[in-house]
């Protein structure tokens, strides 16, 4: 460990002489004085500069630090109740370890796409910075939860003989001279380490290649994926149930106020408490096609085409402001809001020509198919706690789950639904036990049995009813702190056109 002091721990050490080590968030110098707001990881901190004989040696240098400038701050603790984080700091000493001009992420708005190619430096912006530290509490609640539950962790392998979940999103690779493909999914191994423990989780990196760009889909995720032998369908639910309520209220206690700077309405979230909402696939379907849905979308049609008059009318007006008001900087804050209105104007444009469509899908969905991206957030939309949809239709889903014995037809399964639209965090199920039926199940997919040898020998030496279920690390995180897109939310995503850096 280094000798410098967190900038979470100055509360601490009021009065006293410290020494922070960080990067310039702003550096805002005035003729005698000079506000630097500094970042360390922990936190922000404004320290500030005196001109006058004991500043005399780095005063002019400190004027141009620019953003991201890496610096060694010593100086005394003062409170001071406006500053974010209770205090400030008056600068006795500045090193300048590495200054960064040009730095290419500046305070004023970038596209998303050149943010990406920059995500080494996109790190450091706050939003980010907040976004992945929720991250690393969600993955560690995930952990705690099944660790305190009695599942034993089995780590399931990356290199895979055969596929896990549809052959359509397999990644190839030479293994030898022979071809094997990055794991779908760990399930089938976790359902044999059920068998010798009970319960069990893996949770890893998961390999998918998506051919299409959506809100929701990496090509590698990670992915938690309990299994529970001796549990029905109920059982797994349940498991499931208590397992998002648990992470959500972690997730809230210990990042209440980070939520509320990413613009996150924390009450929807207060709101994930059980029981949540439990619907048959059936159900789901006269949902969709009901009075409902379609009320729902013609609601957001009229909102959304209201919003867009709106903003064409305040567009233009912001736009002739950037010009012609009197200070600079009433220029430049107009000139923000206009590149963030027309962001907002095109995203609604895009939405409201989507909306007919999905009416249409919605309206005319056909039993037999699977619940699409846009069937979910309405579903989901139209309940305000998350809802399980259970038992679809065997064709639509993957080889391995149990058919429901009443209707042959259906399988015991769950997709979970967060709400407020965000869709699927979870899909899971119980496994067919039964040899026969599995077997069935394989030729019905067109899957070849010699893969799959092991996986049947668990239902041939004590095989009992067992389930489980996968879910997502990533969507989970865009639910929890609200964001649109899921790139945000692992730090170097993998999608389809995008693998630098
Ligand atoms: O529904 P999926 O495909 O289920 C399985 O993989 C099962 N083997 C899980 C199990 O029963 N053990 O995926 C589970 C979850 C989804 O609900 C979603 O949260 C996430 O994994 N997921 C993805 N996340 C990001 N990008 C993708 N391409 C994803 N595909 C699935
Ligand atoms: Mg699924």
């Amino acid at each position: 460990m280094n000798n410098y002091t967190p900038i979470t721990d100055l509360k601490n050490h009021i009065g006293e002489e410290v020494s922070l080590a960080g990067w310039v968030y702003k550096n805002r110098p005035t003729g005698k004085l000079i506000f630097l707001m500094l970042r360390d990881g922990t936190g922000l901190c404004q320290c500030v500069i005196e001109k006058g004989d004991a500043s005399a040696a780095y005063f002019d240098d400190a004027k141009h630090l620019y953003q991201e400038a890496s610096v060694v701050v010593r100086g005394t603790v003062r409170a001071d109740e406006r500053a974010a984080g209770g205090c400030e700091v008056d600068v006795t000493g500045l090193e300048i370890v590495h200054n960064a001009p040009g730095y290419p992420i500046t305070p004023k708005p970038h596209g998303v796409e050149f943010l990406m190619q920059h995500r080494h430096l996109w790190f450091r912006s706050r939003r980010q910075f907040l976004i992945l530290r929720i991250r690393a509490t969600l993955v560690d609640a995930i952990r705690q939860y099944f660790n305190s539950q009695g599942f034993v962790l089995i780590d399931t392998p990356i290199f895979a003989p055969s596929a896990g979940e549809g052959a359509s999103t397999l990644f190839e690779v030479d293994y030898f001279g022979e071809p094997v493909y990055l794991a779908q999914t760990g399930q089938l191994y976790v359902e044999s380490a059920c068998m010798a423990h009970g319960k069990v989780y893996c949770f890893g990196p998961t390999f998918r290649a998506e051919k299409s760009k959506t809100r929701r889909h990496l090509t590698e995720f990670w992915m938690v994926e309990p299994e529970i032998a001796y549990a029905a369908l109920d059982d797994v639910i349940d498991c499931a149930e208590d397992f998002v309520c648990s992470v959500v209220q972690r997730v809230l206690t210990d990042h209440r106020a980070d939520l509320e700077e990413l613009g996150r309405d924390v009450a929807e979230l207060e709101r994930i408490q059980k029981p949540f909402v439990r619907l048959k696939y059936m159900e789901a379907a006269d949902l969709l096609r009901g009075p409902r849905a379609k009320e729902l979308l013609e609601k957001d049609l009229a909102e959304k085409n209201a919003r867009i008059a709106e903003l064409e009318k305040e567009i233009p007006d912001l736009e002739e402001k950037s010009k012609s008001a009197a200070k600079q900087w009433q220029k430049d804050k107009a000139a923000q809001q206009a590149i963030a209105c027309r962001e907002e104007l095109a995203e609604l444009q895009e939405q409201v020509s989507n909306i007919p469509h999905h009416m249409e899908l919605a309206a005319h969905f056909q039993v037999g198919t699977d619940l699409g991206g846009s069937d979910e957030t309405i579903i989901s939309r139209l309940h305000d706690r998350p809802v399980f949809v259970t038992h679809y239709p065997r064709e639509v889903k993957a080889f391995y789950m149990r058919q429901d014995r009443e209707n042959p037809g259906l399988v015991e399964n769950f997709d979970l639904l967060a709400p407020e639209g965000f869709g699927e965090v979870i899909g899971g199920s119980a496994r067919e036990e039964d040899y026969d039926r599995l077997l069935a199940r394989l030729k019905e997919e067109g899957l070849p049995q010699e893969p799959y040898e092991w996986y049947l020998d668990l239902r041939r030496y004590g095989s009992v009813p067992h389930g489980g279920f996968g879910l997502g690390v990533e969507r989970t995180l865009a639910w929890l702190c609200g964001l649109k897109h899921i790139r945000e939310t692992i730090p170097f995503a993998r999608m389809l056109g995008n693998v630098y850096p």
